[in-house]
Formats: structure tokens, C-alpha cells, sequence
């Protein structure tokens, strides 16, 4: 059976949620790998929608286990209110398992993330100030704090002082501040293990047992290529590496047992927070797209910014995953406008042509796009559920990102609801629901 590693191919917010939901239907397995609660995935299935920010997609599908693994930094208040969230909506949860290697997003680390924001002041990233950042330069410093210590009470405190004493001098403005109390720190803390203990676990060996027993598993990613902290606009970048070799590091397998990467994006692009977005738009086109799409942000309800489909963008992040099959979402935003732009080089202004995604800084800077211009379709695509039910200016709009990027398309999104998808390709096919 397929291992699957789901990933953002944009800026993120393409569609990720919905994807791994529709493969977790069939899966045995559901794991993220990265990220933490800066993700927002949704998932809308009739009246009900559900909006994730660190449990795996998965858990919608009864008998899916669902994985956080070591890759992930996890707030645990957070996890513990989606938990009871999910529970009340009858939902069941036994089935979470997580790292006893994952990192903790501590109260201090949301702090330095607001401080940090406001220091950089017009600089600013446009985090999401989940404290995410902080979390993951306390991981490579060695002073993160475990889900495992959570279990210890004695080895949490020692954990805690030892990782405040760096940060005293950036924490002097909150050193009243109730959150940083180190007995109630600690105690809180402490309860939250307390409460997720039955779902710790060594959650590399599930996965790795779950695919030698020949178990389907998909990797779920958080964020997207264009926000990975190597490759994507840095600094205006995530903290951890969204792109699918992070789903081994991740979740704590070898690269060896990964069969499929299917990259998510947007018939379009869009992108929430600051940083270079050399095919946006603003004016009438830009604010159709945002209402028609709906384009505000799931975590932090900030409106997103909108451009033309950039297949610059998108050719560096089929690359960099690997991209065995792409998945392009919200297509039928895109009815009713004439003229489709699509990004096939940039330019500067010295006159200067790149066909490949540019690695300094400053030439990503000065860079805007050069755009074919494809024939637009009025018709309302949202009930097509075969590439045949398509106008054929869409099928030709596909067909041109396909053959540039030289991906098959396995999916194509019609609409929010969970049914409204169009599958393509052997692989894709044999999801197709009865
Ligand atoms: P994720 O972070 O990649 O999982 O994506 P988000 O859930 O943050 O954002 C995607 C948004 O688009 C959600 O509101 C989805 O319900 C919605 N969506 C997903 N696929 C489609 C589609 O094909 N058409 C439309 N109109 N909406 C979609
Ligand atoms: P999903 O998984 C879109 C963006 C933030 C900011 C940058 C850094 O739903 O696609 P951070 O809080 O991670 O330090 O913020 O990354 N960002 C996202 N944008 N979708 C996400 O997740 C994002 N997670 C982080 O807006 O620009
Ligand atoms: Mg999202």
C-alpha cells in the first residue's frame, strides 16, 4: 500500500486539509510532521466545518490513527481545547497518538514571538504569533522543553529554569506576567501531561511498523514550499521545513519508504503575512478572488493576499518536493474572469529575465512577473465531477500548468465541501468515492 506525503506548494493555505482528508478516508494512518498550530486546516463535510490546527486530518475517518510527530512543536493548551472540541462534536479522539520527542510552545514562547514582531516593527514577518519561531531556535539550542518532560514534574522545572536563564534580559518587560510564573508554569504544565499521557508514544516505531505491515499512510504537511525556512523567502519564511523530505526528519522515517509526493495549490496564489509575492495583484480581479474564495486566513482571520497563478513559484516547488502528482484547488473561483494570467518568468528592471526561481534575496525582491494570458470560462464548475464536465478553457488552463511544470494533475478542487473534487490518474482514481 502507497505511502503519501501531502504538501503545500504555495505559500500555504491551498488546500492541504482537504486532500488528506480524502486520502485518510481509505488510510490507516494520518501524521503531521511539522508545524504547529500556525497551520489552520480545514475540512467541510454538509453544515459541518472543521477547522484543525494540530490534529492530523485523519480524524475525521473512524479506526485513522492519527499521528503528531517529533517534527511538530505543540502547544498543548491548544491541543487539549481541539481535543475537547472534537469530542464534543462527536468525534472520537482515542486514536491520537504523539512524539514523546515533539517540542513544546512554552509561554515564553509566545512572547518572544509578539516582543520579535514588534521590534522588527515595518520588518515584521506577519507570524502568526503562536510562539512558533522561538519554540523551534529552543530546539536546535537545546533548551526545548519535550513532550516527554511534561511527565516529569522534577525534570520539567529543572528543563524550565534552564531555558528561561538565556532569555531573562528579553523577558525583563514580563517579568510580572502571570503566564511566566515558574510554580504555576510548572504545575500547568505538568497537568497538561497528566492529560495527554495516554496518547504519548514512540511514534516513529507506529509508522514505520504501520507501513512493513503494508498499511496506507499519508504525511500530512503544514505551511507550504515558498515558507520553508531553507528554501523558501527567507526571512519571511515559517521556522521548519514544510517541503516533503521533512516528512522523513518528521515523523522519523527513512526516505526509502516514501512512495507518492502530491503537492496542493491554488488555481491561483495567495499568501498571508509579509514578504516577496511577485505575481500579486490588488484592484477589482484581486477582491473577486478574496470573496469568492474566501480568502481569510483559517488561524489568524487576516484577509490573504491575492496574485496570478505563478508557475515560477510553483516549478522550484515541484522540485523541491519531488512532485510525483499535483492537486489544483479552487478552481471554480476562477469562473467568470475573462483573462487568466498565469506567471511563466519574472523580470527586473534592468531588463533582466529568470526562468527559475531566484536564490538571492534581493533579485526575489525586484523581481515581478511576466504572465502568459490564457482564455478565461463564465460557467459554474462547482457540481463537475469528471475533467469531461469542465469547459474546455479550463481543461486548456490545465493542461498549460501540467506541461509546464511537467506534473500530471491527480486532483482538481471545485468547491469547499469534501465531495467536490475531481480525480485524474490511476492512483488518484482509486480514491473515487461510490
Ligand atoms: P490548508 O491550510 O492547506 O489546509 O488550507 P486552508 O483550510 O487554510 O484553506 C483552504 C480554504 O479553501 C478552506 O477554507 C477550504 O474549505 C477551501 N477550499 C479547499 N478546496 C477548495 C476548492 O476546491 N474550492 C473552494 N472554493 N474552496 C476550497
Ligand atoms: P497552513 O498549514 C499560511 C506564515 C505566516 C507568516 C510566516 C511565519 O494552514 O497552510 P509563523 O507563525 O509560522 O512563524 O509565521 O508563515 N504561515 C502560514 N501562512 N498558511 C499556514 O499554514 C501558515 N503558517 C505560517 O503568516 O507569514
Ligand atoms: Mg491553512
Amino acid at each position: 500500500m502507497p505511502t503519501t506525503v501531502i504538501v503545500g506548494a504555495q505559500w500555504g493555505d491551498e488546500g492541504k486539509g482537504k486532500v488528506t482528508d480524502l486520502l485518510a478516508e481509505r488510510a490507516e494512518v494520518t501524521v503531521r510532521f511539522q508545524g504547529g498550530n500556525n497551520a489552520g486546516h480545514t475540512i467541510i463535510h454538509g453544515d459541518e466545518v472543521f477547522k484543525l490546527n494540530l490534529i492530523p486530518s485523519g480524524i475525521l475517518h473512524p479506526g485513522n490513527t492519527c499521528i503528531i510527530g517529533n517534527g511538530v512543536v505543540l502547544d498543548p493548551g491548544v491541543l487539549i481545547g481541539e481535543l475537547d472540541d472534537l469530542h464534543k462534536r462527536g468525534v472520537d479522539t482515542t486514536s491520537l497518538r504523539i512524539s514523546a520527542n515533539a517540542h513544546i510552545i512554552m509561554p515564553y514562547h509566545l512572547l518572544l514571538d509578539h516582543e520579535g514582531e514588534a521590534k522588527l516593527g515595518e520588518l515584521k514577518i506577519g507570524t502568526t504569533k503562536r510562539g512558533i519561531g522561538p519554540c523551534y531556535a529552543d530546539k536546535a539550542d537545546r533548551l526545548g522543553i519535550r513532550v516527554q518532560d511534561l511527565l516529569d514534574e522534577k525534570i520539567l522545572r529543572k528543563k524550565i529554569v534552564t531555558a528561561l536563564e538565556p532569555k531573562r534580559q528579553q523577558l525583563r518587560p514580563w517579568a510580572k506576567d502571570p503566564s511566566l510564573d515558574l510554580h504555576a508554569m510548572v504545575e500547568e504544565f505538568a497537568n497538561y501531561g497528566h492529560r495527554l499521557e495516554p496518547h504519548i508514544a514512540e511514534t516513529s516505531l507506529i509508522v514505520h511498523n504501520e507501513i512493513k505491515a503494508g498499511k496506507e499512510v499519508v504525511f500530512e504537511g503544514a505551511q507550504g514550499a515558498l515558507l520553508d525556512i531553507d528554501h523558501g523567502t527567507y526571512p519571511f519564511v515559517t521556522s521548519s521545513n514544510p517541503i516533503a523530505g521533512a516528512a522523513c526528519v518528521g515523523a522519523g522515517i527513512g526516505p526509502t519508504l516514501i512512495d507518492d509526493v502530491w503537492g496542493i495549490a491554488k488555481a491561483y496564489t495567495t499568501r498571508v503575512g509579509s514578504g516577496p509575492f511577485p505575481s500579486e495583484i490588488e484592484g477589482d480581479i484581486a477582491d473577486k478572488i478574496r470573496e469568492v474564495g474566501a480568502e481569510f486566513g483559517t488561524t489568524t482571520g487576516r484577509a490573504r493576499r491575492i496574485g496570478w497563478l505563478d508557475l515560477v513559484a510553483l516549478k522550484y516547488a515541484a522540485r523541491l518536493n519531488g512532485m510525483t502528482g499535483l492537486c489544483v484547488t479552487k478552481l471554480d473561483v476562477l469562473s467568470g474572469i475573462e483573462t487568466l494570467r498565469v506567471a511563466t518568468t519574472y523580470s527586473n528592471n534592468e531588463g533582466a529575465v529568470f526562468d527559475e526561481f531566484p536564490y538571492h534575496q534581493s533579485v526575489l525582491h525586484h523581481s515581478k512577473a511576466e504572465y502568459v494570458d490564457l482564455p478565461g470560462w463564465d460557467e459554474d464548475i462547482s457540481s463537475a465531477r469528471s475533467i469531461e464536465d469542465l469547459p474546455e478553457n479550463c481543461r486548456t488552463y490545465l493542461n498549460f500548468i501540467s506541461e509546464f511544470l511537467d506534473v500530471p494533475i491527480v486532483l482538481m478542487g471545485v468547491g469547499p465541501e469534501r465531495t467536490q473534487i475531481i480525480l485524474a490518474g490511476d492512483r488518484a482514481l482509486s480514491f473515487a468515492r461510490n
